[in-house]
């Protein structure tokens, strides 16, 4: 493959997929039909928990967010893993068929599963919007301007004397001289050929 970040060109947003006592962040989200009851699709790493929890519960809702959203609201559902924290703790939510839905957020769709596909890494879940909502007229974040902020949005900050290495994809901050030979991002998987010294 001679230049795999063409894929990063593709414009995507920024989304907290949500479903029954958990959540994560999510840009491989797709609207793939129109209608009374549209269809979209999200793309889930199987080694999330959420991925876990999909499979278990049958509605899941994808709040939309803006660029002005609070960043911890990222942190929180796109750093940490619902297998050790309660990630509802702190962020104001709405129940809309009993989901969980961001009130700082655009506005949500919350969806029936229909169908999922299985690949190596990632599950697609494919569901039909059965409610949805808009809360506020602001202008989206798009994962392109994630990846442009992402250190100012999430406040970079490494530790004073320590060598740091920073995912160039999703911003996940590693401490040590140097990354281990067969390093993958814990976060977004991808090897240490993405990450930049700081
Ligand atoms: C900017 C950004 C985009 C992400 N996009 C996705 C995605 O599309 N699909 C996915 O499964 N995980 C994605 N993640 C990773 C999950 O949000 C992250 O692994 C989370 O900690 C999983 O939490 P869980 O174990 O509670 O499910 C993204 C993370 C960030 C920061």
């Amino acid at each position: 493959m001679k230049n795999k970040k063409i894929t990063r060109k593709i414009t995507q947003g920024m989304y907290v997929l949500t479903t029954k006592e958990g959540g994560c962040i999510v840009d491989a989200v797709s609207q793939v039909s129109t209608g009374e009851e549209p269809l979209i699709a999200v793309a889930v790493m199987k080694s999330n928990y959420t991925n876990e929890l999909l499979k278990k519960n049958n509605k899941f809702a994808i709040s939309i967010l803006s660029k002005e959203v609070n960043s911890e609201i990222i942190k929180t559902f796109g750093f940490n893993t619902g297998r050790k924290i309660n990630k509802f703790e702190n962020v104001e939510t709405t129940k809309v068929e009993n989901i969980d839905v961001i009130n700082d957020s655009l506005g949500y769709m919350v969806c029936e599963k229909v169908d999922s596909i299985e690949n190596d890494t990632h599950t697609l879940f494919i569901g039909k919007v059965i409610e949805a909502d808009v809360f506020e007229e602001k202008e989206p974040m798009s994962y392109a301007y994630y990846q442009e902020h992402k250190e100012e949005l999430l406040k970079v900050t490494t530790e004073k004397g320590k060598t740091a290495w920073i995912c160039s994809v999703c911003g996940y901050i590693y401490y040590g001289e140097e990354l281990p030979e067969d390093f993958q991002c814990p976060i977004c998987k991808v090897g240490k050929e993405y990450f930049k010294k700081q």
